[in-house]
């Protein structure tokens, strides 16, 4: 097989890409791992910017998440038993959209299947060559055999586990990582939203978020140990702990619960790649780094590089100028850092050390004042949590 661009996933990263491609004209193959279904189903984010919106909405890939998302004004922080709202949208002007990472997964994949340009399920990518050459070629298995794919340049999409960070020489790339002493699990529950809004959670017992899909669909986490074992929570302990860290003076308040629809454990990590290319290889989202989840950032920052990639890859056709590819890096990591600092600080903050250090409990509680307290923390952060806008081509820069 021959195309313009081999793209490596169909994550919200890969799917993305080959659409801003698309409609300028390029053509890609995008190589999925997984089957349809799996892709489809798979539960993760469920906050998009609206920077993340406007560029969908701009190349008309949120019809439907325009007429099915919920939209959200502000969030609450929780401490002490009592609530704090931030308003996110009267200190910066913009909005958060709520609409799940799978339903999003769905309506990209019906686009691409749309315009008839091959999206392969089933399809792993086992290898990239001729990285440093003009000619990369991605290999990959397909209905049992193996296959090729020659390109002139490699997206590489394929998140945290796939082929194509590690075929980079390890020379080439530092890796900066941080671990965090805990990991979060999350349930999906078939129970209405208690609240209106987002509430983060600090509480002796560990950090708790509420947060949903729908009017009727509850996304809810639970800080754990990072070899928690899964087993040990049925749902009942896990609505009890819910309950106990999600609990408030005002009796008013009560946490709704229903049939769990879907649980498991996510490891918390900080990671960044420098650079994030090598040769005619570019790496995309979660290949190329991964935040916490505590700053809902990581399909933001996956839709934000390829908004930035697609850009690059247009000038590089129309004027044969590798400028923007050669910026492309040090663009997209300016974003990645801030967001890096801010998920960092978010976590840092809002969990409970595991020896229960007084010292930095009090330093947390003391943080969470002052954002609660003051304005202008308070708006710091709303303008970190809504998000920078987006870097893109004219045509996806509304
Ligand atoms: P992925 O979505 O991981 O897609 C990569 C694709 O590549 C996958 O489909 C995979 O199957 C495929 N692939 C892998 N290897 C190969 C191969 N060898 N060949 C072919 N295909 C391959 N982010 C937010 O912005 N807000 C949130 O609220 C939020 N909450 C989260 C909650 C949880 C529980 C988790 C796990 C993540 C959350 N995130 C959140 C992060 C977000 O889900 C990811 O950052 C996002 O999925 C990144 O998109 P991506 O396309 O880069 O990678
Ligand atoms: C989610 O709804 O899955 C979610 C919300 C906020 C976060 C992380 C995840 O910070």
């Amino acid at each position: 097989m021959r195309t313009q661009i081999g793209i490596v996933g169909a994550g919200p990263a890969g799917l993305v890409l080959a659409h801003l491609l698309h409609r300028r004209g390029i053509d890609s193959v995008v190589l999925e791992r997984q089957s349809r279904e799996h892709v489809e189903r798979r539960i993760r984010a469920g906050v998009l910017e609206q920077g993340t919106v406007d560029l969908l909405t701009t190349v008309g890939l949120a019809d439907r998440l325009l007429r099915e998302r919920m939209v959200h004004h502000g969030l609450e922080m929780l401490f002490d038993g009592v609530g704090h709202r931030i308003p996110l949208t009267e200190l910066t002007g913009r909005e958060l959209t709520i609409y799940g990472q799978h339903e999003l997964v769905k309506d990209l994949v019906a686009v691409r299947l749309e315009t008839g340009r091959p999206l392969l399920f089933g399809a792993p990518a086992v290898a990239c060559s001729g990285l440093d050459s003009s000619a990369p070629v991605v290999h990959f298995e397909y209905g049992g055999e193996s296959r090729t794919l020659e390109c002139d340049l490699i997206a590489g999409c394929d998140g945290f586990h796939g082929v194509c960070r590690p075929a980079v020489p390890p020379f080439v790339l530092t890796e900066y990582q941080r671990d965090y002493p805990y990991a979060w699990l999350g349930i999906l529950s078939e129970a209405p939203p208690s609240s209106d809004e987002l509430i983060y959670a600090q509480h002796e017992h560990g950090f708790a978020l509420h947060s949903m899909r729908t009017p009727k669909i509850t996304r809810l986490y639970l800080q754990v140990a990072p070899d928690e074992d899964l087993t040990a929570w049925p749902d009942e302990r896990v609505w009890a702990e819910l309950r106990t860290r999600l609990a408030r003076h005002d009796p008013a308040w009560q946490l709704a619960d229903g049939p769990v629809l879907d649980k498991g454990i996510t490891a918390l990590r900080s990671v960044v790649t420098e650079p994030m290319q090598f040769g005619r290889l570019f790496l995309a989202g979660d290949s190329a780094h991964i935040v916490p989840a505590t700053g809902a950032k990581g399909l933001n920052l996956a839709v934000a590089d390829v908004a930035v990639l697609a850009a690059a890859i247009e000038a590089w056709y129309r004027t044969g100028s590798t400028e923007l590819l050669d910026a492309y890096s040090r663009t997209c990591l300016a974003r990645v850092w801030r967001v890096q600092h801010f998920s960092w600080w978010m976590t840092s903050m809002l969990h409970k050390a595991p020896d229960g250090d007084p010292f930095t409990a009090r330093l947390q509680r003391a943080a969470l004042r002052q954002l609660t307290g003051s304005e202008a923390a308070a708006r710091a952060f709303a303008e970190s949590y809504v998000g920078p806008p987006l870097t893109g081509g004219p045509d996806d820069t509304p």
